[in-house]
């Protein structure tokens, strides 16, 4: 529900749970007053009125000097007027007016939810979800900003977003354009950001806001590896059962920024959007730059809510594919199995060994097209390689279809190869700089996707291959980073917009191709979860989590990504052992366990596996099978998280009806004469009776402590706890499931 106050000037934005409240501050600036548990109230007693020295006040409200915008919450904050605070915006006008000072000039509450121009957004069903936008201005430069705000009421969701307008009668020019300020004045916060690199993606890290700025950013063209776009504000006290946190994760898929200032009263301002890194924006008279949106969570109940929040969120409003709620198949791709070795024979020999063991998806990864025998050439060639492949693509995807499987392949389409006849024919296409050599990446160049042609060009190559051939799934990845961001077609004084361009470019490329062939199942990837992030979501209903495929680093991995973005969303496969990655040997088990909280599937030719293996995989498929709706639809829960004191990941999904609960605990290591292994569950229902149905022992010779048709009730597992036999081996693992019974 989104009300406006017109004596006190309040808009008031509520969820079930949540309340986010704003002010028009004295002289038209737009405060933020509050974003918390829903409640009665008016918050505008709590704004600072009080002079703290050298914070300046605006004209009309000089008397007094307890005014300031360097103290005040705001909306959308602006330098050059009073706060020098994080900014959200840097711009400068023609005749050199630098900042904006932005008063309200109106607002309009609608039913149904705002859009953004060639970006993904969230969207809304009939009657779920209502938009308040803020119209702000600013005298000296014709300059307008529009607020957004979308309320998704059972969701318990707030997105933002903002668009500026040129009404003025010259260019403006954006240094930098953030899409969200979030000032949250009072309390202690703490900021859980997700870090990595390539093979060890969002690895959670949780730190103290300290006086001063803390920085979570991409430069890369990707929202990358190394820094998600996504972080929680929390309390000190704050875990993943009890306690307040607020979720900010940016719809975007490109160079991003978050930075969390703590300022001199001890107040946390946040602000989040495209990074200002090589950005600039030119914006004649008439035009409009619209920014990406962040969806905002709030929760006091601790972390596990805030990211069933998200997935849900992600599932029903983000991404558009009708896979985003459907069974995915289980599949094998030829990555880890054959890399860029094989003909069709031998494509065909994994395929139907793959058949056998019960896999309905075959995927054929890098290495089909052009002169791509190795990763130094044949990107941008994307017609088969017949000397591989003899009698063309169709004719292999037809034999694998007639083995009852469906079928996969993978693409990188944003990228070429110096020996490649695409780079031949349109060196320009790449993005380089005149009088420069190009910085290469995994041997390859970028291609400028800020120009039309290049994207029509893209379209009509994959649409034709899609058209052309029975494609079931595409596996899209890009293998490197942007550099030499110079496009043979802008003007000098637009450079600056290339990166933000190549996004707008991909998005208005995977629109029309996802549009056009609903029906194919798209997997993102940049080189494993490289741009894991809700504007690839918005596309693609998963994405291969990472290049690693070890289990015991994928603990810390999954978990990471857990966070915000739903577990059927996450690309997992088993591998051989020992890995490829790490080296590390461990049990087909415990490789099927961690891989069944993702999309599940498998990486590694069954050709090569013993009668043993093999059977096992058959009833690992089995179990998935069993219990992939209730991966899917229920609430995953994080249990204990692998540390030297507990050196064991635990995790658990509780169906929609908490009738079923499925247990998975995973050995990073083991001690002889171990503390007992003790957890406690999650999400029951305390009066519930449930009964174990299955408990799987991998990798060790533990059985089960209690007789199996013990009945437990909810509250017994959940507060009491539940304490595992011991388990000793290499990278031993359990799954045990128990169903409600009744009477
Ligand atoms: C990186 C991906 O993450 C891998 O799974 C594989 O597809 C390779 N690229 C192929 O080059």
């Amino acid at each position: 529900m989104i009300q406006f106050d017109r004596i006190k000037k309040t808009f008031t934005l509520t969820t079930e749970k949540t309340m986010y409240q704003m002010q028009i501050g004295p002289v038209g600036h737009l405060l933020h007053l509050y974003y918390g548990p829903v409640t009665e109230g008016c918050f505008d007693y709590l704004q600072l009125t009080r002079d703290c020295g050298f914070s300046p006040n605006p004209y009309d409200l000089q008397e007094g000097r307890g005014w300031s915008l360097d103290t005040q919450a705001q909306e959308y904050s602006t330098p050059g007027v009073g706060d020098f605070r994080l900014s959200t915006l840097e711009s400068e006008s023609a005749d050199g007016i630098q900042g904006a000072d932005l008063r309200y000039v109106s607002h309009q509450i609608r039913p149904g939810k705002y859009q953004l121009a060639g970006m993904p957004a969230a969207f809304a069903g009939e009657g779920e979800a209502e938009t308040l936008s803020v119209l702000l201005a600013d005298a000296a430069t014709g300059m307008q900003v529009e607020l957004l705000y979308g309320v998704f009421s059972q969701r318990n969701v707030i997105t933002r977003a903002a668009r500026i307008l040129n009404r003025g009668a010259s260019a403006l020019r954006l240094n930098k354009a953030a899409s969200v300020c979030l000032d949250l004045p009072f309390g202690d916060w703490q900021m859980i950001h997700f870090h990595g690199r390539h093979t060890m993606e969002r690895q959670p890290e949780r730190v103290t806001l300290m006086n001063g700025i803390q920085t979570i950013s991409s430069a890369r063209g990707a929202s990358s590896h190394q820094h998600n776009p996504f972080v929680i504000l929390c309390q000190p006290d704050t875990t993943d059962r009890f306690g307040q946190c607020c979720g900010m994760m940016l719809v975007y898929s490109g160079n991003h920024r978050t930075d969390v200032e703590m300022d001199q009263a001890g107040a946390v301002r946040a602000v989040m959007g495209i990074s200002d890194t090589n950005f600039s924006w030119t914006l004649e008279p008439g035009e409009v730059f619209e920014m990406p949106e962040v969806l905002l969570t709030f929760t006091q109940e601790g972390l596990d809510d805030l990211s069933h929040l998200y997935h849900r969120f992600i599932q029903h409003n983000v991404c558009r594919s009708r896979y985003a709620l459907e069974r995915r198949p289980v599949l094998l791709n030829s990555w880890e199995a054959a890399y860029m070795d094989f003909d069709a024979e031998k494509l065909l020999r994994i395929a139907r060994s793959a058949k056998e063991l019960g896999v309905e998806l075959f995927v054929i990864d890098d290495g089909w097209f052009g002169n791509r025998d190795d990763d130094f050439r044949g990107l941008g060639d994307w017609f088969v390689n017949e000397k591989k492949l003899p009698g063309g693509l169709k004719v292999l995807l037809d034999s694998i279809h007639a083995l009852g499987l469906k079928t996969g392949l993978w693409l990188e389409p944003e990228m070429v190869s110096e020996d490649s006849d695409l780079y031949r024919s349109h060196p320009d296409w790449a993005l380089t700089v005149p009088g420069r050599k190009p910085t290469m990446g995994r041997s390859q160049l970028v291609l400028d996707l800020s120009r039309e042609d290049v994207i029509q060009w893209l379209y009509e190559t994959i649409a034709g291959l899609l058209r052309e051939n029975p494609i079931d799934y595409v596996k899209w990845d890009m293998n490197r980073h942007l550099t030499d961001l110079y496009s043979h077609t802008l003007p000098a004084c637009r450079q600056g917009e290339v990166t933000h361009r190549y996004v707008l470019g991909l998005y208005d490329l995977l629109e029309r191709l996802t549009r056009e062939f609903p029906d194919v199942l798209f997997e993102g990837c940049s080189g494993g979860g490289g741009r894991f992030d809700a504007g690839m979501l918005a596309y693609h209903p998963q994405i291969w989590c990472s290049d690693n495929t070890d289990p015991i680093a994928r603990l810390t991995i999954q978990e990471g990504t857990s966070y915000g973005y739903p577990v059927p969303a996450m690309g997992s496969h088993v591998s051989a052992s020992p890995n490829h990655q790490t080296g590390r040997s461990t049990p087909l088990g415990t490789r099927g366990v961690v891989a069944m909280s993702g999309t599940f599937g498998y990486e590694l030719d069954p050709g090569l596996l013993s009668q043993e293996e093999k059977d096992e995989i058959r009833r690992q498929i089995d179990r998935y099978h069993d219990w992939q709706d209730l991966i899917r639809e229920g609430d995953y829960y994080r249990i204990q998280s692998v540390d030297k004191a507990r050196p064991y990941g635990a995790w658990e999904f509780v169906s929609p009806d908490r009738d079923e609960v499925l247990l998975n605990v995973v050995l990073a290591d083991v001690s002889s004469n171990p503390r007992p292994l003790h957890l406690h569950l999650k999400g029951l229902d305390p009066q519930g009776r449930y009964r174990i149905e299955s408990a799987g022992f991998y990798g060790c010779n533990a059985r089960l402590p209690h007789v199996p048709d013990r009945i437990f009730t909810g509250g017994e597992l959940m507060y009491g706890g539940y304490t595992l036999p011991i388990l000793l081996g290499n990278y031993p693992s359990v799954q045990i499931c128990w169903k409600s019974v009744t009477g």
